[in-house]
């Protein structure tokens, strides 16, 4: 690709100049989380060293310094996903808390008994299980929607499921497992036709797809801070005004009340009803140290670099003798999962470790997907902005050695 400096966004990520077993490490899991660039660090090492305090609660100027930095990461998300109002951003711990978030107060107080939640195959267990607990609670019921041969959700079984029994439909926008990215906005309009809100998990997303929540029109949207170049223990929930004011809260405790008395407590507004005690402060503002580097770039660098390397990885991969590579939508992004004939992927995953190369072996948290493919498991390469080249090259030997050794 012209006019991309691979090598200078290189620099801004520090981890990128260790070794691993005396080799120069060749990243390859950012699918599981990203590296993190110089500008998160400082934001993190600054506030640590010169600013932490609490926030929202003091009039000293730490507190004040704190909170206004704190709502600035908010107000940028805003602009991030074009969400209506900043109050409609809320923070969480990551894209799990967001979806639990989700399941244990909208699902819990209107979901009845025979109502159903669809969820697709292609989900990571986090998209699962919430809605399995409530679901038992209330007397719904889970139902699943196929994905084809190819790892795409099927989309004529989709139009089928859907019926007015159907309260949630809830997938992820891109498959963690495969790099499949769903057709989500077709989706979301089939689903309010049927009556039934949408949830989208943007986990894999946020930081390759421009995300527009008002274009999509999402009810929900979930996201992690970790991977896309920011700290772990940060996520985001976004919400329509409409749907989060009629929610209970999620967990109580300080910042989320209005006033409390042994006989009545009456909540704060959004999106403090949602943020009981004291957040990841350190963490929510260095995010925004995430996302002004993600726009320093640009998305649609990112996006063209990460395709560069998907397609020149599907094609190196697929000339390795035995290896097949799960998962060949029409539509993925940077993630190829593989297996290899007569190998398991804990021991690849092991060989490649031995030679620098960080890769994800195993279910990947989605373990239906893997029993749809008949698979116990699969070897993940997933790669970012910072990902070359002759380090896709140097995966392709690591795996021809691996293979000889096995
Ligand atoms: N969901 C993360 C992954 O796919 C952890 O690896």
């Amino acid at each position: 690709m012209d006019n991309f400096d691979v090598a200078k966004i290189r620099k801004d990520f520090p981890e990128l100049e260790r070794t691993v077993h005396e080799k120069p490490l060749i990243y390859l899991d950012n699918a599981a989380s990203t590296l993190k660039c110089t500008p998160v660090i400082e934001a993190l090492n600054l506030h640590y060293s010169h600013e932490a305090a609490n926030i929202h609660r003091g009039v000293h100027y730490l507190s004040e310094m704190g909170t206004v930095k704190y709502e600035e990461t908010r107000k940028c998300i805003q602009k991030l996903i074009n969400s209506e109002n900043d109050y409609q951003v809320i923070f969480t711990k990551g894209t799990t808390e967001s979806l639990n978030l989700i399941a244990s107060t909208y699902a819990r107080k209107f979901l009845k008994k025979g109502d159903q939640i669809l969820l697709s195959t292609l989900e990571h267990h986090s998209n699962i299980v919430p809605w399995q607990m409530v679901a038992e609670e209330v007397g719904a019921e889970v139902v699943e929607i196929p994905v084809n041969d190819l790892g795409e959700i099927d989309q004529d079984a989709y139009k089928n499921l859907l019926n007015d029994r159907v309260a949630i439909v809830s997938t992820n926008h891109i498959s963690n497992s495969l790099g499949t990215i769903n057709p989500i906005k077709e989706m979301i309009k089939l689903a309010h036709e049927a009556g039934a809100i949408y949830v989208v998990d943007a986990a894999q997303s946020i930081s390759h797809e421009k995300i527009d929540v008002q274009d999509l029109d999402c009810d929900f949207l979930a996201f992690s801070s970790h991977k896309m170049f920011g700290p772990t223990g940060v996520g985001v929930l976004y919400g329509k005004e409409e749907l989060l004011n009629k929610m209970p809260p999620y967990q109580g405790g300080g910042d989320m009340i209005d006033v409390v008395t042994f006989e009545k407590t009456t909540y704060n507004g959004l999106p403090h009803k949602f943020e009981a005690g004291t957040p990841h402060i350190a963490g929510v503002i260095a995010l925004k140290a995430a996302v002004d580097y993600i726009q320093s770039i640009g998305l649609n660098k990112i996006k063209a670099w990460e395709h560069e390397l998907l397609e020149y990885a599907t094609k190196k991969l697929s000339e390795i003798e035995g290896l097949t590579i799960i998962g060949t939508a029409k539509e993925k992004t940077s993630v190829i999962s593989f297996t290899i004939d007569g190998a398991h992927p804990h021991d690849i995953g092991t060989l490649l470790d031995r030679q620098g190369i960080a890769v994800r072996t195993g279910h990947h948290c989605t373990q239906p997907l893997m029993k749809r493919f008949n698979i116990p498991a699969t070897t993940r390469a997933s790669f970012s902005v910072y990902n070359t080249k002759e380090e896709v090259d140097a995966l392709v030997a690591g795996i021809i050695k691996t293979k000889e050794f096995l």
